[in-house]
């Protein structure tokens, strides 16, 4: 596994140099000497970056499930490619081999074929996170359709914009979904988008909850009697490098989420170097990661990256806090998890509870623990190095983009050293820049500035899908000749990353720069509190004041609120200065968030600035009844 596995830190340099100097010959050997391929590429890169076109591996065939599933078929047929762990603790784990995958993905991708879907059409998979769901994205891909997974969380309007968006012919759902004690009726949902999607001629149902469903007469059919009928057998559509594998929507900074297209050899040349690397896979490991596969963490390390290296991956339905708030720790024991990877919004709610949830149960299998999707404060980062690390696995702090398609800045555990709060150094072929506001590059160390990307990496995202024209100007205009990422980034002494947060998150207060991810890591580290967010609102005098939304801890709800305000702007003078002082604290019990658990500071800026027309669509939100008592209780 020459040139595909980094060893140690000096190998690291190595490769990465490497990397750096010969971009084409480091990809190409990765790609030559770890898949199977119907024919080679006749050049291994062409981009021009100021019309944002990008190709990897030009005029090479392949099927990317030939990859996931065929080839291990003879050295790892009865191994477990998935293990699915239900909600209900109750329900039977089902472990599905990789010969189980080679069948079920067969069946239905014939089951697509015989629906007439075929090469280039769209399919949109709105399902729980049940195994469906990874079979349908693979069936998609042995056939050539382009599978648009929709979170089963949104909304009807939020899945009729995405259907609409990429024209899909069929969807793929289920009659309805658990979520810890809650059913939830997706057919339904999919019923109402359908209503204003007239390009939809066909939708397959699994049957996963029982509930009842309105099955309309020509359109909807169960898909169990289909599956049964079909045989197993296929020959897997051959599908030239460049050609799209997915459609995934992101949102922007306009109200229409953008579509972001990845193509199939690229993408799956990154994102199993990616995997294999950044978890440390080891052949017999079990790797969970409990992102839902509705976003690009699922995609693409719950999916893709761990198949195609022949990788044994745990679905989750559940969420974390059901039955009670052990669940992630119970199943890590059950299933002796080795790499466990999770989001800063879920480490945060656990460390709410008390340790003991933890501490009750076996994790001494876990080897490497990930962070994804958002900064991880330092209060967050020690709780998880000390409880669920036990300061002897590593955590690797990913940082990546829905449009980068796999983790671009992470250590390699066991080979770079952590840092709290850092996601530390680029992996090989990554180029990071820092770039100032004129648009000069940000030399040396100790600095901070808009972080680009230089060069293509194999994974980028190749365009927005229908919209060529956003992908350039959002992505590539910015700073010529660079990819810029949004998010603003530290270097410091030793050459270190540290995500500091998205540059359109920063308040200037009184002509300062301010941050509001380092503010709000000073907040949260008062003992009181569980979570905050800031946002900038006008004021007459400074230009912009500084509104602090903050969630107490259990422990800090007693507590003379005036008293805490107090406390807490102290606290942030003292770490960040007296400059970076919040005006108003408002007390909440919860904050606006995106189904990935991101803040959506759009809505807290219009409360905080007294705004409380057009906020846009709310009902995409995880809980979008919170604005209503955040609006009522503005200070
Ligand atoms: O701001 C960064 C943040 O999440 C953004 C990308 O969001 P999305 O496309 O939804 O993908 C999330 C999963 C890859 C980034 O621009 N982000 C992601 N990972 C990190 C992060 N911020 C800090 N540290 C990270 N590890």
């Amino acid at each position: 596994m020459k040139n595909y596995v980094i060893e140690s830190l000096p190998d690291y340099f190595k490769q990465y140099k490497k990397s750096i100097k010969n971009p084409k010959k480091f990809w190409d050997k990765i790609a030559d000497e770890n898949f199977v391929w119907y024919q080679r590429w006749e050049k291994v890169l062409k981009h021009d970056m100021s019309e944002a076109k990008i190709e990897w591996f030009l005029n090479a065939k392949l099927n990317i499930t030939k990859n996931c599933i065929d080839r291990h078929l003879s050295s790892r047929g009865s191994k477990h490619a998935i293990i699915f762990e239900p909600n209900n603790p109750e329900e039977a784990t089902q472990y599905i081999t990789y010969q189980d995958l080679y069948d079920r993905v067969g069946k239905m991708a014939n089951v697509l074929r015989a629906q007439g879907i075929g090469k280039g059409d769209r399919v949109c998979i709105y399902l729980p996170m049940i195994p469906e769901l990874a079979v349908a994205m693979l069936a998609c891909a042995r056939i050539g359709a382009i599978h648009t997974v929709v979170f089963a969380g949104f909304s009807a309007s939020a899945v009729a914009a995405r259907i609409t968006d990429c024209d899909c012919k069929l969807v793929i759902t289920s009659d309805g979904s658990y979520r810890g004690d809650k059913k939830i009726d997706l057919k339904g949902i999919v019923d109402e988008a359908l209503k204003t999607c007239p390009s939809i001629g066909k939708v397959l149902v699994v049957k996963r909850t029982g509930s009842a469903v309105t099955m309309q007469e020509g359109r909807d059919e169960w898909i169990a009697p289909l599956l049964d009928a079909a045989p197993v057998d296929n020959i897997p559509e051959i599908m030239d490098s460049e050609d799209p594998l997915f459609i995934l929507y992101t949102s922007g900074s306009t109200g229409k989420p953008k579509g972001m297209m990845h193509s199939c050899a690229g993408y799956m040349v990154y994102t199993a170097y990616t995997f294999k690397n950044v978890f440390n896979y080891k052949e017999n490991d079990i790797y969970w990661c409990t992102a839902d596969i509705g976003w690009i963490t699922g995609h693409s390390y719950i999916v893709y990256g761990p198949l195609l290296n022949g990788a044994t991956t745990v679905i989750f339905e559940g969420v974390p806090s059901y039955p009670q708030p052990d669940r992630f720790w119970e199943v890590i024991e059950k299933h002796k998890v080795t790499q466990f990877y999770t989001a800063p919004t879920a480490i945060r709610a656990l460390a709410k509870e008390s340790t003991e949830w933890v501490e009750k149960h076996d994790l001494s299998s876990l080897k490497v623990i990930g962070s994804v999707g958002e900064p991880i404060n330092d209060e967050a980062w020690h709780w998880y190095n000390d409880h669920v690390g036990r300061k002897t696995s590593p955590i690797v702090d990913t940082w990546w983009q829905t449009e980068t398609g796999g983790i671009l800045i992470s250590p390699l555990p066991y080979i770079t050293p952590t840092k709290p709060t850092y996601a530390t150094l680029p992996l090989p072929g990554v180029q990071p820049v820092l770039m100032d506001d004129k648009r000069n590059e940000i030399t040396g160390n100790q600095v901070t500035g808009n972080l680009c990307i230089r060069f293509p990496w194999p994974g980028i995202a190749r365009t927005i899908w229908g919209d060529h024209q956003r992908y350039k100007e959002t992505y590539f205009t910015a700073f010529p000749g660079k990819y810029f990422t949004g998010d603003g980034a530290l270097r410091d002494e030793v050459g270190y990353y540290r995500i500091t947060g998205r540059v359109d998150d920063v308040i200037i207060v009184s002509g300062h720069n301010l941050g509001t991810a380092p503010i709000e890591d000073s907040i949260n580290e008062h003992p009181a509190v569980a979570e905050s967010a800031i946002v900038g609102y006008p004021h007459d005098i400074k230009g912009n004041a500084l509104y602090g939304f903050v969630i107490l801890k259990e422990s800090g709800e007693g507590r003379d609120r005036d008293n805490l305000r107090k406390e807490i702007n102290q606290l942030i003078s003292e770490q960040i200065g007296p400059i970076a002082k919040l005006d108003k604290i408002q007390f909440v019990s919860g904050l606006p968030k995106t189904r990935s658990g991101k803040i959506m500071r759009r809505i807290l800026r219009k409360i905080a600035e007294g705004d409380f027309s057009n906020f846009g669509d709310i009902s995409t939100l995880l809980n979008p009844e919170i604005v209503e008592e955040i609006k009522n209780e503005k200070l």
